[in-house]
This record gives C-alpha cells, sequence and structure tokens, in this order.
C-alpha cells in the first residue's frame, strides 16, 4: 500500500507533534505527503497551515510569529520570512506590512489550513474533515498514573509494517534475543482476539527474559517473568499496549504510526507506567524501551514499506499462522478503503521472483497454491 496514495487517511487524526517543540516557534512537518507548519496560534492553541506563502511560495515554516502590533513572539499569527505577510489560524492573509494601514486585502490572499487540534501533550492534525475522534487515552493525566513522552523519531517504514510488528509475537526469539526475547521458545503464543468496528483487542500472556537489569522495570524479582499483554488496534495506525507484570506493574504504551510519506513515519510513543519515579527512574523505563525498539528499527527499515494489504494479491508475500493480527489489520483497513469507495494503491514493482517463463507442460495437477487466497493459509484469510 501507498499510504499518501489513500485519500481516506486525510480524514483521520494523526499525532504529528509534542505541543513543547512549538513552544520555540513554527516548525515544519509533512504529513501523508503535504508540507504543513504548525504554530501556536494567538490563544497558544496549535494551528496548521499549508507550508507555502501564497506570494511568492516561501516555506512559512521559515518565519515566525508575531503578536498583535508585529512583534515576534511565541505565539501568535504567523509571519512569512521572505516580506512578511502574515497569517492567521484560518489561512487567511491578515497583514501586508508593504499596504499603506487600512488598505483592503482580497480575501483570495491565503493559504490552505488544516484541522488541527491539542490532545494529550500534541498536536494532531487532520487534512479534511475527520471522520473518527481521536482515541481515549484514559491514562492521560489519571490518579495513580505517570505520563513518559517516550519516543518521537522517524522510521524510514510504513504504519502497515510498524502496526504488524507490534501484534507479531513470533519476532520476539529472533530480534529481541539480545534483550527480552526466549531463544530457547520460538513459539509464539496464541492471541485471543475480539474484533469490533474499529478496530480489535488482542489478549495474551508471553513468557519474558527477566534479567538483573530488567528487575525495577517489571517488578519482578525470578529470571523469567510473564508478561500479560492486552494489545489493542484502531483504525488507521494507532494501538494500545497494556503489559502487565506479575508484581501489578502496568506498562502502558500508545503508539501513532504517523505517516509521513510512502515510505516514512513519525513514531509517537507515550508510556504510562502506574509505579513512581522513585520506584522505577523515566531515563530507565525510556532507555529499556529504546533499547528494544533499536532492535524492531533495525528489522523493520530493511522491509519494503509498499506493504501487501488486500491479500487478494497474491505471491508477493506469505504467512504464517502467528501473522493472524496483522492478517486483522488488513481487513480492517480493506474494509475502510471499501466504506470510502477506494482499493489498495501499490507499487506494485516489487514482487519477491521474478513471473516464472511460460512453459507448455502437459499437466493434470493445479498450479501451487491454486484456490488459495493470496499468499495466506487459509485458516489466515480474513472473513468477509
Ligand atoms: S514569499 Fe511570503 S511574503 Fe513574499
Ligand atoms: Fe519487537
Amino acid at each position: 500500500m501507498l499510504t499518501t496514495q489513500q485519500p481516506i487517511f486525510r480524514k483521520f487524526w494523526h499525532a504529528v507533534m509534542p505541543l513543547a517543540d512549538l513552544a520555540s516557534g513554527p516548525k515544519p512537518f509533512t504529513l501523508l505527503g503535504e508540507k504543513i507548519v504548525l504554530f501556536l496560534d494567538i490563544d497558544g492553541r496549535p494551528a496548521a497551515l499549508r507550508d507555502r506563502c501564497c506570494h511568492r511560495t516561501a516555506r512559512l515554516s521559515k518565519g515566525w510569529c508575531v503578536d498583535a502590533e508585529g512583534r515576534a513572539c511565541g505565539s501568535g499569527n504567523i509571519q512569512c520570512g521572505y516580506h512578511g505577510w502574515t497569517y492567521d489560524r484560518s489561512g487567511a492573509v491578515v497583514v501586508i506590512p508593504q499596504y499603506e494601514p487600512g488598505r483592503r486585502i482580497p480575501p483570495d490572499y491565503r493559504t490552505a489550513a488544516f484541522h488541527c487540534q491539542a490532545r494529550y501533550g500534541y498536536a494532531w492534525v487532520a487534512l479534511e474533515e475527520p471522520v473518527a475522534p481521536i482515541p481515549d487515552i484514559p491514562e492521560f493525566d489519571a490518579p495513580g498514573y505517570r505520563t513518559i513522552f517516550q519516543f518521537y523519531e522517524g522510521w524510514n517504514t510504513s504504519p502497515m509494517r510498524i502496526l504488524e510488528n507490534s501484534f507479531d509475537n513470533s519476532h520476539f526469539s529472533f530480534v529481541h534475543r539480545a534483550t527480552f526475547g526466549v531463544a530457547a521458545s520460538p513459539k509464539p503464543s496464541r492471541y485471543e482476539i475480539v474484533e469490533g468496528e474499529t478496530g480489535f483487542y488482542a489478549e495474551t500472556v508471553i513468557e519474558a527474559a527477566n534479567p538483573e537489569r530488567f528487575r525495577r522495570i517489571s517488578g519482578v524479582q525470578e529470571a523469567i517473568t510473564t508478561r500479560h499483554m492486552r494489545n489493542a488496534y484502531f483504525l488507521p495506525f494507532m494501538r494500545r499496549l497494556d503489559i502487565e507484570y506479575p508484581s501489578g506493574i502496568r506498562h502502558i504504551i500508545i503508539n501513532c504510526f504517523t505517516p509521513i510519506d510512502d515510505g516514512r513515519i513519525q513514531l509517537c510513543q507515550w508510556l504510562f507506567r502506574n509505579d513512581t519515579e522513585a520506584d522505577c527512574p523515566a531515563a530507565m523505563l525510556i532507555d529499556f524501551d529504546a533499547e528494544i525498539t533499536r532492535e524492531d528499527k533495525e528489522i523493520l527499515e530493511s522491509t519494503d514499506p509498499d506493504a501487501v494489504v488486500d491479500t487478494r494479491r497474491r505471491g508477493v508475500e506469505y504467512s504464517m499462522d502467528s501473522d493472524r493480527p496483522g492478517m486483522l489489520i488488513r481487513k480492517k483497513l480493506m474494509e475502510l478503503l471499501a466504506r470510502h469507495g477506494e482499493s489498495e494503491v501499490h507499487g506494485g514493482t516489487t514482487r519477491t521472483a521474478p513471473a516464472a517463463p511460460v512453459q507448455v507442460v502437459p499437466s493434470c495437477a493445479p498450479p501451487a497454491g491454486a484456490g488459495k487466497p493470496a499468499g495466506v493459509a487459509p485458516e489466515l484469510a480474513p472473513s468477509a
């Protein structure tokens, strides 16, 4: 799937930038291939405009915020750094410094504005009228929980790749063999999955290595522990992983895999813990998850970001039983596309092997794979 080529994703809220990053002035971001500029408006609320001045196309992110008197400030209207045209959050040009006072500015002097709101410490943007609200994160600011802004970084992969990895229990013994993966137990535990309208909920208990250096993270003293994983997927690119250790510690990760373009995402990760800084310092929790996350990044950046989502496409990728959550993500995405009159758009040029030359060999046997859905064992095929 080429993420930027599916218009429906423009109609969802995406976490794009920590609000703290906007305190020092306007910042550029690319969302679904669209170059935008983010800034804090006159009320301190985040705003998003097309990053292109309607005068001579300079990037507005080269500019700065100005107050009502035109003085540079932390939040206000955004002033182009080229000739100083100034825009409000609706995208209208409200000041042209070269005009004499009182001269009317034509109403078509404007740049596109996008939906933008603050939530959970981030600026969220929808490029078109959103079809769904931002999912709730009840632990944010909840008594008994602390919030740690864990990661905000670009990865060379696609949302589909990192989403399926997030629900994939069969890579731990390999990708994470140096951290929590139990090399002797490559057979993954099975998820119990409950499907919903806008995603699914998957629950399982896994074994995890628990060396000395992880014991403040887990609150468990034994060399092997268990993780009760409650993993949830939200259309289109968000997931929530609630890990419960036998100690009662909850380690809840929220991810937004925000699409930059067809080969890059911005990983936004929050962590919520029901313990205290004295129990386990935030820096240790960030380092712990950073080490594991690096392992995933290394392998995911080696995969083709143009993942097969429509499983009727044959012979591109092959699957196994434990890929079931990934197949369900595909099913939910395909249902979403269908509801909005879209089909999967893909590069179509990355097959694993060239097409076999035509051979005229008399045979009564059906061709390999005949009657099966594309590259998927029949029991994995999403039901209609
Ligand atoms: S290009 Fe922006 S004011 Fe001229
Ligand atoms: Fe992983």
